[in-house]
């Protein structure tokens, strides 16, 4: 038996989407919004499971994202930006050849241009710091100059990512960033499914307040 029909919520009937119904997508859209609310939480649980993972590295790897976001934030980088520090490496788990993607991809809908760029690249940039101890050629985020962002992803993996393997260092707590993990993922600013919320939003509170 599946969580839905255990808390007797209602279910879409159809066995092929070609047949939904209205009062079929009025479940599923029902069933969004108090799932999608629960995004910060798995966000925060996802981040746990870098906990003692180490691969080799000086910290683990939730250490290293711990400690990436510690010395943004003590650089008086804005919220936005402490969270992307926060998550830049949360694709490690899933993402073994293309980590910076699947962080990006999480944070896309909702953070800037210039923090989705940054998050993105970071990989590559990163690479200066070690691709030439692996056969391969450092300066491949040269490639990006001139880029608006460049500068930007070049201060990140300076200043927030290649120092944040020190065991010695102060790291901030995962309590201590799960508010702004609430802020930065309560709305998206952009999203496939963004117009039709609000419209379901609206019509939920005007079904309230008749
Ligand atoms: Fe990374
Ligand atoms: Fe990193």
């Amino acid at each position: 038996m599946n969580n839905n029909a255990e808390q007797n919520q209602p279910q879409a009937t159809f066995s092929h989407m070609e047949n939904g119904s209205p009062e079929d997508w009025q479940c599923i859209a029902e069933a969004f919004g108090p799932f999608a609310q629960q995004l910060p939480q798995r966000i925060t649980e996802h981040l746990k499971m870098l906990d003692g993972d180490f691969g080799g590295f000086p910290v683990d790897r939730l250490t290293h994202c711990l400690q990436s976001a510690t010395l943004a934030h003590k650089a008086g980088k804005d919220e936005e930006y402490v969270v992307c520090a926060l998550l830049h490496d949360i694709g490690d788990t899933l993402g073994s050849y293309n980590h910076a993607d699947v962080a990006a991809v999480l944070l896309e809908p909702f953070v800037s241009e210039a923090n989705h760029w940054m998050i993105k690249h970071h990989a590559i940039f990163q690479g200066y710091y070690f691709f030439h101890h692996l056969g391969m050629e450092r300066d491949q985020y040269k490639q990006f100059e001139g880029h608006p962002h460049y500068e930007r992803t070049l201060e990140f993996v300076r200043e927030f990512d290649a120092p944040a393997f020190d065991a010695e260092a102060e790291v901030l707590p995962l309590s201590f960033f799960e508010p702004m993990i609430q802020r930065v993922f309560a709305q998206p600013k952009k999203s496939l499914y963004k117009e039709a919320v609000k419209k379901f939003e609206a019509n939920q509170t005007e079904k309230e307040t008749a």
